[in-house]
């Protein structure tokens, strides 16, 4: 490993050691942190209901997954996919694949039957190679398949959560949500680290 990459990799993991997110998680039995930035979102624009039908992209290890399963409770619905295996979660159908391999999506949109799909959230994203442009790519391509599924599955007044990364090609995707969507709003949760990048857009309706 380089001096620069070891280097980055133990400021990464005194952060993840001491980070406030990580440890909640730990005592509240979550399996990420990642599920406050989805909570914090809850909080204020309320997105999920009981008796939802839900699709997860991007959704190993699971915590967005049980916070959903939890909040749409037993009359509702989660189809949830990822690249890596996931551990089973009550009240989740779990696809194991790649989100932009056409067969996965028929695998899910089989599972969906015919159900009216009330929300589509997408975590999904790239492994980061550390050269912005590559990434930036990677995520616009995760991107652009969660929205292409997005339009063909959810109901009328349907709800797209997706992370993103901020970056020059973004403006023209949150453009094409913009002509999607009655409402695209650009959302950065206290839970998503500072000097991060990613960011959440939430489009509506
Ligand atoms: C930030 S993690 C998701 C965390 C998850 N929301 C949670 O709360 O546990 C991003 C996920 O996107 C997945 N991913 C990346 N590319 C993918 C693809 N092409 N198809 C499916 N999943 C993908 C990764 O495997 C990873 O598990």
């Amino acid at each position: 490993m380089s001096k620069t990459k070891s280097s980055s990799s133990k400021r990464w993991l005194h952060e993840h050691n001491s980070d406030v997110y990580v440890k909640r998680a730990h005592q509240e039995g979550y399996r990420a942190r990642s599920v406050y930035k989805l909570q914090e979102i809850q909080a204020i624009h309320k997105i999920l209901k009981p008796g939802m039908v839900v699709v997860d992209l991007g959704a190993a290890p699971g915590g967005w997954s049980e916070f959903v399963a939890k909040t749409i409770g037993k009359s509702g619905k989660v189809f949830a996919v990822d690249i890596l295996s996931m551990q089973p979660i009550a009240g989740v159908e779990f696809i194991h694949g790649d989100f932009t391999d056409p067969k996965i999506v028929n695998a899910l949109s089989q599972r969906i039957g015919g159900a009216e799909v009330d929300a589509v959230l997408s975590d999904m994203a790239p492994n980061l190679s550390g050269c912005s442009v590559t990434d930036q790519a990677r995520s616009l391509e995760l991107l652009e398949a969660a929205l292409v599924f997005a339009k063909k599955f959810l109901k009328l007044k349907g709800i797209f959560l997706c992370k993103a990364f901020q970056g020059a090609e973004l403006i023209k995707f949150t453009n094409e949500l913009r002509k999607n969507f009655s409402t695209v709003k650009i959302i950065k949760p206290p839970a998503s680290r500072s000097r991060s990048k990613e960011i959440f857009l939430l489009a509506q309706n």
